[in-house]
């Protein structure tokens, strides 16, 4: 089929369906956090006695809160994966109240929270796009120290390092934010074989590019196999995930990331690397905290979409249909097999991710002006929208709380530093929906 033609037939679709609308006397909105009981945090079905046992001691560890024999600092960003990864569970994503604006005055420390961490905004992390050189930075700088922290397990009165300026750097426009990505799921994802995801890269091509959508992987540089975690798809493993987040996040070094990122010695409280496995423990107890992070991840479920809520099932299904025909599935891939795994409950089983896993340009308004991997400055990840409708906050920098918001975020046009993005053509069609279709779309969004 021509270009022309493909676009001909796609106008026609959606004239069909507006054509079949009743009048319209109201806004499409977006029905905000979907209630009920949390459709993720659990284990994944099918695991074995001893695995559960595994699921059991590494979910503790997880939600547990860092201290300074521990290792926490000198620099950080909060004390426990939980804080940051706890809507509408553990494993979850930024929950209502930060608990970063708590940490950072906690137990005597001195911290100021920065201009963009708010009690009901969501949680960030902060990269700095250039140093002050003008070089290319792109790293997470974290916000707080433990200068003047005294948890009752060490006292760093004598530790006197400070905070970068961020505000500083707000002003200058340097910095960009990130939010968490849910873990739900996770070890399916991480169970893909490359080829899945290339083979569904190369499906429906004549379409995806008569709308202006490519996509491509993004790759871990020494084995060129493909990454897949984190908003530019710039990590490979869960495992290595976890060790760069015990190390960025809590300043918590361990066997993947064994020297302190900040070494400033009236600053250290625990050995280095301050999390390793025991040697002297026999069965789940020889785990390291990482290790047990990543078993964690491995073994949650994916999130358990509703079927009747809100908007009810037929308002829901008939969402499910026009997000496929405007195109949203073009990027956002309902399902994507997983290959043979040692683990049985994560062997060929359906990941209902909503992701194609791929980097795609969204445009110059979306783009943070850092490159990870292969990645661009306007490149990422398409997100995975399982558990979307018990999501909070939306998009890398957590910028809306309005699913419309963020849909039309996916629709800015080229400038001199960054290309238009593919996703365009389809927020047109999305746009020219009757109200109550894209009322059927928003309501799908919510139930998954
Ligand atoms: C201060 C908040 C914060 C803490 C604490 C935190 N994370 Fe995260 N997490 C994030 C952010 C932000 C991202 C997205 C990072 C990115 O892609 O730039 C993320 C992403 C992830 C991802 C990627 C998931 C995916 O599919 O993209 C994993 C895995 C993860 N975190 C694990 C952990 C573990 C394990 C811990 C505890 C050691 C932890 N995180 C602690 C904020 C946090
Ligand atoms: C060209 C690929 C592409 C297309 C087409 C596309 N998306 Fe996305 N979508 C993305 C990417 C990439 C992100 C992450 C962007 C970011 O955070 O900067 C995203 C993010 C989202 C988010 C926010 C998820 C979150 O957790 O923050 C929603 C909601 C969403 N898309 C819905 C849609 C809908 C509805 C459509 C169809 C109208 C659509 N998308 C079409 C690539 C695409």
């Amino acid at each position: 089929m021509s270009k022309l033609k493909v676009l001909m037939a796609t106008v026609a679709v959606v004239l069909l369906i507006a054509a079949g609308a009743p009048a319209q006397f109201f806004l499409a909105r977006d029905p905000g956090v979907r209630g009920g009981p949390a459709g993720a945090g659990k284990m994944l079905d099918g695991l074995t006695p001893s695995q559960a046992t595994f699921f059991a001691a590494a979910q503790e560890e997880f939600e547990e809160s860092d201290t300074l024999d521990e290792g926490l600092g000198p620099r950080f960003n909060l004390d426990g994966c939980a804080g940051c990864h706890s809507q509408p569970a553990t494993g979850g994503t930024s929950p209502e109240v930060n608990p970063q604006v708590a940490v950072a005055t906690a137990f005597g420390a001195r911290n100021v929270v920065p201009s963009f961490i708010t009690l009901n905004g969501p949680v960030r992390e902060a990269r700095f796009k250039y140093t002050a050189a003008g070089a290319r930075d792109g790293r997470v700088h974290p916000l707080f120290v433990i200068s003047g922290r005294n948890d009752g397990t060490a006292d760093a009165s004598g530790c006197t390092i400070q905070q970068e300026n961020f505000d500083a750097q707000v002003a200058a426009n340097n910095v960009i934010f990130r939010i968490p990505t849910p873990v739900f799921g996770a070890g399916l994802i991480e169970q893909i074989p490359d080829r899945t995801i290339l083979a569904n890269r190369d499906a429906n091509t004549l379409v995806k590019a008569a709308l202006g959508i490519s996509g491509r992987p993004n790759h871990n540089g020494n084995d060129q196999t493909i990454t897949r975690f984190g908003w530019k798809a710039q990590n490979k493993s869960l495992l290595i995930f976890a060790g760069e987040a015990y190390n960025v996040e809590q300043g918590i070094t361990n066997e993947l990331f064994q020297t302190e990122r900040d070494e400033t010695p009236s600053c250290q409280f625990a050995t280095t690397p301050n999390d390793v496995m025991n040697t002297d423990g026999t069965s789940v107890d020889v785990l390291s905290d990482t290790l047990r992070f990543a078993v964690f991840m491995r073994f949650l479920a994916p999130p358990r979409p509703s079927p009747n809520t809100p908007g009810g099932f037929v308002s829901i299904a008939r969402g499910r249909v026009l997000f496929g025909a405007i195109g949203c599935t073009l990027c956002h891939t309902p399902t994507l097999r997983t290959g043979p795994a040692t683990i049985d409950a994560l062997s060929s089983q359906p990941a209902n991710l909503f992701s194609d896993l791929l980097l795609h340009n969204m445009g110059p308004g979306l783009a943070d002006d850092v490159l990870q991997g292969d990645a661009g400055g306007d490149e990422f990840r398409t997100a995975p929208l399982w558990g979307l409708g018990q999501r909070i906050f939306f998009l890398h920098d957590g910028r809306t709380n309005d699913l419309r918001q963020a849909i039309q975020a996916h629709k800015s046009f080229g400038n001199l530093r960054f290309r238009s993005s593919e996703a365009n053509v389809v927020v047109d069609r999305y746009n020219i929906l009757g109200e109550s279709q894209k009322q059927d779309v928003l309501n799908f969004l919510r139930s998954l």
